[in-house]
C-alpha cells in the first residue's frame, strides 16, 4: 500500500447552529435505547480518549476526575472512559481495572460524572488488552544484550562472510562484530523480526504462538475481560466497551494478518472466535441487563489487512451475539507506523492507517470531515438487513450539528460521536441544545492534542490550554507548569455557574 500524500488544506465545514426549539426537535438530541434497559437522553457521544493522567500504577487521580468532570458538564448522551487495562501489570499512567483495588477510584469517577452531568450522561468504560511493545533500543544495547545469538545467526554470518569459523565463534565475538558491522551485513544476517526490533523496537504479535503467554491468550483473555467488566459494574458504570479496535490485542485477532493455526487465526470464522468468546464470557459475568458494547475497525487500512467486507461480516456476528452497540473506528495500526526515535516506542497513529483514525485538515481531496461515516453506514445496513436493531456509532472528523443531523437523517448511524471537537469545547453539545451554537469553540483538526498523546504527556487542547492567569488557584496546571488541564468553565447566560471544575 503506497503512503498517500496529504497536501490539500481543507477549511472547517460551514456551521449553521439550530435554535433551542429546532435542537429540541433534532434527531441528535433525541433519546436512544442501548441494550435491554438503558436509555441515553440523546445521541451525542464522546468516544474514548486517553489523557495520560492516571498514576503510574493505573489509579484514578484528581486530574483524571477533572478530565471527566469537564466532559460531563457538556452533558453528552454517552461518555466513554479511556482505554483501561484489564491486567494487573504496570503500564504507565493509563487507567487500570485489573484488580479490585482499582474499584474505589473508579467509583469516585462514576459519582463525579453523575454529579457534573446532573445525571444526564450515561458512562461506559473502554476495557483493553495489549501485548508487549518496547522502545527502539540504542544499537549498543540491542547488539550487546537484547539480540539472541543463535546458531542460525552464526550460520548466516558464516555464509555472508564466507568463513565457516563464524559457526563456532563465542557470543561476545558475534556481538562485538555486529555492533561494528555495516548496514548491508546487518540487513543480510538478521531476520526481519530482529531487524524490526533494532529499527523500531521489539513488538509482539498475537500470532507469535511460540511464546507461551501469546499461545495462551485465548485461554486467559475471556476471564480477564469478564472480571474487568464485573469490576466496571461494581464501580457503577452503565456499561463496558470491549476495545477491539486500533493496534491492540483483540483487533489483531480480527486482522487478516492473524496467521494463528490453532483455530484462532486464518479464516474469518477463526479470527472472530476469540472476540466472540470474550463477549460471551463478559455477558455471562455481567448479565443480560448490563450494556456490553464494542469498538472495532471498519477498515484496518494496512496492506493485506482486514477491510470493510470483513468488518461487515464481523459486525453482523457481534450483533447476532447480542452486543449492545457497535462503535466503528478506522485504522490506527502499528504495521505502517513511522520509525520512532531511539528511546521512543512506535506510535500507531503516524502512518496512513493512523491518519485515517484521526484525520487532519491537511488531507487528500476527500478531506477529514465525516470521512469514516461510509464504513458505519455499510455495517449498519448489513445489520439491519439481518433483522437486528443494534445501534451503530460513527466518529471521525465530525464537528457540526448539520453533519451529525445529516448522518442520523440518512440512517448512516444511530449515534454520532466527536472526540477532538469535544476536547476543544466540552460544552459544545449543551451549547447547541440550549441554542448557543454560535459560542462553540471549533476544533481546528491539526492534532496538537494527538502530539501530546504520542509523547505520553497530559493531553490538552491548544485552543484553551494557555488561557489562564499565572498563580490563579482555581486553575490546575499540567506537570510542565505551562498549560491548564481543563477547558475554562462555561455556563449559559443567566444561569449560576455550574461550580468551577476541578482544574
Ligand atoms: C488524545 C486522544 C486519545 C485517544 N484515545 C483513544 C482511546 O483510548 N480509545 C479509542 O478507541 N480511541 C481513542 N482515540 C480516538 C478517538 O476516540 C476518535 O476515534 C478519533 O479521535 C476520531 O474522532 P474525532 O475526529 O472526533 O477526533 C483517541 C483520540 C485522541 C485525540
Ligand atoms: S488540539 Fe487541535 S485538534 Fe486537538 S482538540 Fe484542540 S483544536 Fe482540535
Amino acid at each position: 500500500m503506497n503512503s498517500p500524500v496529504y497536501r490539500v488544506r481543507h477549511p472547517l465545514p460551514p456551521a449553521h447552529w439550530p435554535t433551542r426549539e429546532d435542537a429540541a426537535r433534532a434527531r441528535w438530541f433525541s433519546p436512544i435505547r442501548i441494550g435491554r434497559q438503558l436509555t441515553a437522553a440523546e445521541r451525542t457521544w464522546v468516544p474514548a480518549m486517553v489523557p495520560w493522567r492516571a498514576t503510574d500504577d493505573g489509579f484514578v487521580t484528581p486530574e483524571v476526575l477533572a478530565w471527566y468532570a469537564r466532559f460531563a458538564e457538556g452533558q453528552p448522551g454517552v461518555l466513554v472512559v479511556e482505554a483501561t487495562g484489564i491486567r494487573d501489570v504496570a503500564s504507565g499512567p493509563l487507567l487500570r481495572i485489573g484488580d479490585d483495588r482499582f474499584i474505589p477510584g473508579l467509583q469516585t469517577l462514576v459519582e463525579t460524572v453523575r454529579e457534573r452531568s446532573r445525571g444526564r450522561t450515561r458512562l461506559f468504560i473502554q476495557i483493553l488488552d495489549f501485548v508487549t511493545v518496547r522502545r527502539r533500543p540504542e544499537p549498543e544495547r540491542f547488539f550487546g544484550r537484547y539480540l539472541e545469538i543463535t546458531d542460525s545467526l552464526r550460520a548466516q554470518l558464516a555464509l555472508w562472510l564466507d568463513d565457516r569459523r563464524w559457526r563456532d565463534r563465542s557470543e561476545s565475538d558475534v556481538r562485538e562484530f555486529l555492533l561494528g558491522a555495516d548496514r548491508v551485513t546487518i540487513e543480510t544476517v538478521l531476520t526481519d523480526r530482529e531487524l524490526e526490533a533494532l529499527d523500531y523496537g521489539y513488538r509482539e504479535r498475537v500470532w507469535d504462538v511460540h511464546l507461551p503467554h501469546i499461545r495462551d491468550l485465548p485461554r486467559v483473555l475471556p476471564g480477564l475481560f469478564a472480571e474487568a467488566a464485573r469490576r466496571a459494574r461494581e464501580a457503577g458504570f452503565d456499561g463496558v466497551e470491549l476495545h477491539y479496535a486500533h493496534a491492540y490485542t483483540m483487533a489483531s485477532f480480527l486482522s487478516r494478518l492473524n496467521a494463528r493455526t490453532d483455530g484462532y487465526g486464518g479464516s474469518r470464522e477463526h479470527r472472530v472466535r476469540l472476540p466472540l468468546e470474550v463477549l460471551a464470557a463478559v455477558r455471562a459475568r455481567v448479565g443480560d441487563d448490563y450494556v456490553v458494547g464494542t469498538r472495532y475497525l471498519g477498515d484496518e487500512v494496512i496492506e493485506d489487512g482486514s477491510d470493510l467486507d470483513d468488518a461487515i461480516w464481523f459486525g453482523v456476528r457481534f450483533a447476532a451475539a447480542s452486543v449492545d452497540y457497535l462503535s466503528v473506528s478506522k485504522g490506527g495500526r502499528f504495521e505502517d507506523a513511522k520509525q520512532p526515535k531511539i528511546g521512543e516506542a512506535v506510535y500507531p497513529y503516524t502512518g496512513a492507517s493512523g491518519y485515517e483514525c484521526m484525520p487532519t485538515v491537511l488531507s487528500d481531496a476527500r478531506g477529514p470531515f465525516g470521512r469514516n461515516v461510509p464504513l458505519a453506514a455499510a455495517i449498519r445496513g448489513a445489520i439491519r438487513d439481518a433483522g437486528l436493531e443494534t445501534p451503530v456509532v460513527t466518529s471521525g472528523g465530525i464537528a457540526t450539528f448539520d453533519q451529525a443531523e445529516g448522518i442520523l437523517e440518512r440512517g448512516e448511524a444511530d449515534c454520532v460521536a466527536a472526540a477532538r471537537q469535544t476536547l476543544a469545547d466540552p460544552d459544545w453539545f449543551r451549547k447547541i441544545r440550549l441554542g448557543y451554537g454560535e459560542l462553540v469553540r471549533r476544533c481546528e483538526f491539526t492534532n496538537y492534542c494527538e502530539g501530546l498523546d504520542q509523547r505520553h504527556k497530559q493531553v490538552t487542547c491548544k485552543l484553551w490550554d494557555r488561557k489562564f492567569e499565572p498563580g490563579d488557584p482555581a486553575v490546575r496546571l499540567a506537570n510542565d507548569g505551562r498549560r491548564r488541564l481543563s477547558a475554562p468553565p462555561w455556563s449559559p447566560p443567566g444561569e449560576a455557574g455550574a461550580g468551577a471544575p476541578a482544574g
